[in-house]
């Protein structure tokens, strides 16, 4: 999950790690960003950290927009990386992109892609998908 995770999203992960007796694993993006370069790296030695010890990596939770940075993470490669790397699933919060950069699920190719359309499609807040 990264540093910049929307936080009722780390606190559920963090009561299923610890419900799961398992571990969770924070990627410290950079900020300022200055390249996209720097976030894959950072990503790739944080997967090494989860796989350490002969540990597995169930889950990459990963934003597409980041809430309070407002950064577009480069979500194909990482997940490119993912799969690569025998990453079980992943899941993308989306909940910023939607209207706001462009989706193609399809090439973005993640396990889950969730987003709503309460921020920029200005719907009620239960639309959701
Ligand atoms: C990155 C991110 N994930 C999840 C959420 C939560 O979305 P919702 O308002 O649909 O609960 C938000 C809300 O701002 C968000 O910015």
């Amino acid at each position: 999950m990264l540093h910049y995770v929307y936080g009722a999203v780390k606190k559920s992960m963090e009561a299923y790690v610890t419900r799961a007796e398992s571990n969770l694993v924070e990627v410290p993006l950079p900020f300022p960003v200055n390249s996209n370069d720097e976030f894959v790296s950072d990503f790739r030695k944080a997967l090494e950290r989860g796989k350490s010890n002969g540990n597995r990596v169930r889950l990459a939770v990963i934003d597409h927009v980041t809430s309070m940075s407002c950064v577009v993470i480069p979500i194909k490669e990482l997940i490119q990386i993912c799969r690569k790397e025998g990453v079980d699933q992943v899941f993308v919060d989306a909940a910023h992109s939607i209207g706001c950069t462009d989706v193609d699920m399809k090439e973005i190719g993640a396990d889950f892609y969730t987003s709503n359309l309460h921020k920029w499609f200005f719907y009620p807040p239960s639309i959701a998908s």
